[in-house]
């Protein structure tokens, strides 16, 4: 399906995702489950960042103290609901550089358009894993992995919560060496590109707009 796909199966994620997709949830618990659920896919997709030791004084003796290396590495959110996953993620990873792309669809030619891009500097330097809880039709999460690589990311992963199998056949042909992190697959997109069964518009669900 896609080379570099990993789905969370960890009853915690599997928990908290079906009471996410349920109507009845609240907003507020909503939100709080995907700042949970953010931090338990976090965990898995940074599980290889470059590590180093740092010499450290214990209590009782000197020791070299696993610790990260490298750049610090950049989160860059998908205008709006990825603002959702990137709230949790921040308080596992404070240190974390943070980038926003904004996208819209031109109604006309159906394509991604650009209204806000604001990323870190130096990115090539930097694991970056853009974040976006729904990956369905796949248009913007490939849009936004171009644009990371037109800045000159080289070390990019995806984090998502869901994914429709048309989302990650689509990033497959247009990006197979990025990597995919999610909570599960479902089974196709409706004539209006939602996921099903899904949980409806994720950012409706965390931001109560509906
Ligand atoms: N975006 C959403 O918020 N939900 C879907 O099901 C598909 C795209």
């Amino acid at each position: 399906m896609h080379p570099h796909l990993t789905v969370v199966d960890h009853p915690l994620v599997q928990h908290k995702l079906g009471l996410m997709r349920d109507k009845d949830t609240s907003t507020a618990v909503f939100r709080q489950l995907l700042r949970e659920v953010s931090q338990l896919l976090a965990y898995e997709i940074t599980r290889e960042l470059p590590m180093t030791t740092k010499p450290i004084q214990t209590p009782l003796q000197r020791m070299d103290a696993p610790h990260l290396a490298g750049k610090k590495l950049a989160l860059v959110s998908i205008l709006r609901a990825g603002n959702g996953l990137l709230d949790g993620i921040l308080e596992l990873i404070p240190h974390a550089r943070v980038g926003f792309v904004g996208l819209y669809r031109d109604e006309q030619t159906l394509k991604p358009v650009q209204y806000y891009v604001k990323v870190p500097t130096d990115l090539g330097g930097r694991m970056v894993i853009a974040v976006d809880p729904m990956l369905a039709t796949g248009n913007s999460s490939v849009a936004a992995v171009d644009l990371l690589k037109q800045a000159g990311a080289k070390n990019i992963r995806f984090l998502c919560l869901l994914a429709a199998p048309e989302g990650v056949a689509r990033m497959r042909d247009a990006h197979p060496d990025t990597p995919i992190v999610t909570a599960a697959i479902d089974s196709h997109l409706d004539g209006n590109g939602y996921i099903v069964p899904g949980l409806g518009d994720a950012g409706d669900r965390m931001f109560g707009t509906k």
